[in-house]
């Protein structure tokens, strides 16, 4: 099926001190906007890459670099990436949502493995490519992005296991909090997600923000979610200065907050 209509770029507005601003970034999806909190202020005390970053779409530098980092999702494969989390995933056929997919590795190893499998990809580039890389998989390709999915929420679909795997460092504090409900809201009773957070320096040209489990932790309990699985692990590429957090999450029965939320 092809993609819906995207909407049209336009130039960011002038930023006001003392004021927040949504910015449409050519790339993003309606709702997904970058927001820039007093960036006039900001970039006098922090310096004007403050401003820019915040300008930036979380899928900043994906597109242009999409076939190089194509290959390099691809040359490791979901069982290495996912070594010590794969006793969490279902072993019975279930939906599965993919959230930030990338090159469609791990959305065609679970489709393989029989699931029915939700790819949600908001750059266009590694999603073309993906869904082409993978084309003799059942997956389903969205163009759609967190925190809100408003594409994919529309359907009010439920899965009984939801991955992100390297996207958290991509959302802001705001966008981090509003998605964590949403991810709760999408999964079915006793559903999990599995996560990691990326710890390290950031790449040239990328919008990322250092996470930490304390705090996804603390959001996932807010929502419901309860801690499962909590292990730190060395970068599967071998980057210099990259580790990784994977978390673990099950919705605790009877939804609301997990009785251990702080
Ligand atoms: C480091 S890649 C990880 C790809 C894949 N999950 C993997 O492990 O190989 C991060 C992906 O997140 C996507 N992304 C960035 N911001 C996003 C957002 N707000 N919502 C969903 N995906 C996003 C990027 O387009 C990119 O494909």
């Amino acid at each position: 099926m092809p993609d819906p209509p995207r909407a049209s770029p336009r130039t960011a507005p002038r930023v006001t001190p003392a004021r927040v601003i949504s910015i449409a970034v050519p790339g993003t999806v309606p709702g997904t906007e970058c927001r820039v909190v007093d960036s006039a202020q900001r970039a006098d005390r922090d310096g004007p890459a403050y401003g820019r970053l915040h300008a930036m779409a979380g899928t900043a530098g994906y597109g242009e670099a999409a076939e190089a980092l194509v290959a390099q999702y691809e040359s490791v494969t979901f069982d290495e990436v996912h070594r010590e989390v794969l006793h969490l995933f279902p072993s019975e056929p279930s939906s599965v949502l993919d959230i930030g997919a990338g090159s469609g590795r791990d959305a065609a190893a679970l489709a393989a493995r029989g699931h029915r499998v939700v790819a949600v990809e908001p750059t266009t580039e590694m999603r073309t490519l993906g869904r082409s890389l993978h084309a003799d998989q059942d997956i389903e390709w969205i163009d759609d992005a967190l925190p809100g999915l408003p594409r994919l929420s529309a359907r009010q679909p439920r899965f009984g296991l939801i991955l992100l795997t390297a996207v958290w460092m991509h959302l802001d504090e705001q966008q981090r909090s509003a998605a964590m409900a949403h991810l709760a809201g999408l999964l079915e009773p006793g559903g999990r997600v599995i996560l990691s957070l990326r710890h390290g320096p950031v790449p040239e040209g990328r919008r990322m923000f250092p996470v930490t489990a304390r705090e996804t932790v603390a959001l996932a309990r807010r929502s419901g979610l309860h801690v499962v699985h909590h292990a730190r692990r060395e970068d599967p590429h071998g980057r210099p200065g990259v580790a990784w957090t994977c978390l673990g999450l099950r919705l605790c029965a009877g939804g609301g907050t997990c009785p251990e939320a702080g």
